[in-house]
């Protein structure tokens, strides 16, 4: 093992083992470690065919006291059994996907990144239909496996301002579909718009809601929050993921007085917010400095990285690096 830490971005890396549990005859096995990355799987399984599958992302950090801290991966566990009864699949209970999640993090503790270099453990917990069907049907066979890669601390020197755009003609996901859900199928029907961003140049892409296009949703692989006086704004769509992130910076918000709105939020604002960002577990949070949609452009801010987004990053990484308090009791310690 030979991993430069400083270099590493956000790419799929090979560990020591992933963890895996099979569902059968309705219950849940020991689960068993395996070295062998891939998976030997009937041809017929129903994550293959009808998409029964869902995941997870989250991440493990190296202290600076040493410790290894997982960051709420309860609320995980709670969304993936959300994911799992959208698409009727066994629900993993919360105390195994917590034990999972810890053993795949002790077996790999040697690829946790070192707290000086930035990085964290990505940890990508995921379940899917592996038994056999051919009528389009549940599978009565499941299997969830945890597996885990080390990624590199995307902000070196500051946090990164990027420009996102809406790309007109495609929607995440429709009125009552599965878009609060983390399900395999969605970031299926994503790949192609957050394609044409990329070639026009753009890392992410908004997506707007589906039924009229006037309220916000989120971004491709993140949520939209907005900050504009003292409050912090973030729409409350029913298409919208969950984000644990932006629930743990809601928290972290009202804990530094600010007010939190949870609303329908109309595209038509944005230009008059303080500030926007794009918040998820892969960066926390990125601030969006326009916002392009055909022929127009809408500018947020002056240009400079808002004072509270920066606040509100630095306390959410202090909590998960264990330099302040984990007043709130979100971190799961783990001992190598
Ligand atoms: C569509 C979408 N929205 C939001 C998020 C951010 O969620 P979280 O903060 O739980 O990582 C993600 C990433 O998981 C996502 O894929």
């Amino acid at each position: 093992m030979n991993i430069d830490w400083n270099t590493l971005g956000f790419e799929y890396m090979d560990t020591k083992c992933h963890v895996k549990y099979t569902y059968k005859n309705g219950s849940w096995d020991e689960g068993q470690s395996c070295e062998d990355p891939h998976l030997n799987m009937h041809i017929g399984a129903t994550c293959l065919h009808y998409g029964q599958a869902c995941f997870e992302g989250l991440k493990a950090f190296r202290g600076q006291d040493g410790q290894i801290r997982i960051f709420r991966p309860d609320e995980n566990a709670k969304r993936m059994s959300s994911s799992a009864r959208r698409t009727l699949m066994a629900e993993v209970p919360e105390q195994l996907f917590i034990d999972a999640v810890v053993r795949a993090v002790k077996e790999n503790s040697e690829y946790i990144p070192p707290y000086e270099s930035g990085g964290a453990l990505y940890i990508r917990p995921l379940l899917i239909g592996s038994g056999a069907r051919i009528g389009i049907q549940p599978s009565d066979e499941y299997t969830f496996i945890v597996l885990v890669t080390p990624v590199g601390n995307y902000y070196k020197g500051g946090l990164k301002p990027v420009d996102a755009i809406i790309i007109d003609g495609y929607d995440r996901t429709a009125p009552g579909g599965t878009g609060d859900v983390k399900v395999a199928g969605n970031y299926a029907a994503s790949l192609q718009p957050a394609e044409i961003a990329k070639e026009k140049g753009f890392p992410i892409n908004l997506y707007l809601d589906s039924r009229e296009h006037k309220y916000i949703d989120e971004f491709g692989t993140s949520n939209f929050i907005a900050i504009k006086d003292d409050s912090y704004i973030t729409p409350n769509s029913k298409s919208v993921l969950p984000s644990i992130t932006n629930k743990s910076l809601m928290t972290i918000a009202r804990d530094m007085g600010m007010e939190v709105e949870q609303r329908p939020v109309e595209f038509t604002e944005v230009e008059s917010f303080d500030a926007v960002g794009a918040c998820g577990t892969a960066v926390v949070l990125t601030p969006v400095d326009k916002i392009y949609q055909g022929e127009s452009v809408t500018t947020i801010g002056d240009g400079t990285t808002h004072p509270k987004l920066l606040e509100l990053y630095n306390n959410m990484i202090a909590i998960q690096r264990g330099t302040v308090e984990d007043k709130h009791d979100w971190c799961v310690l783990v001992n190598d």
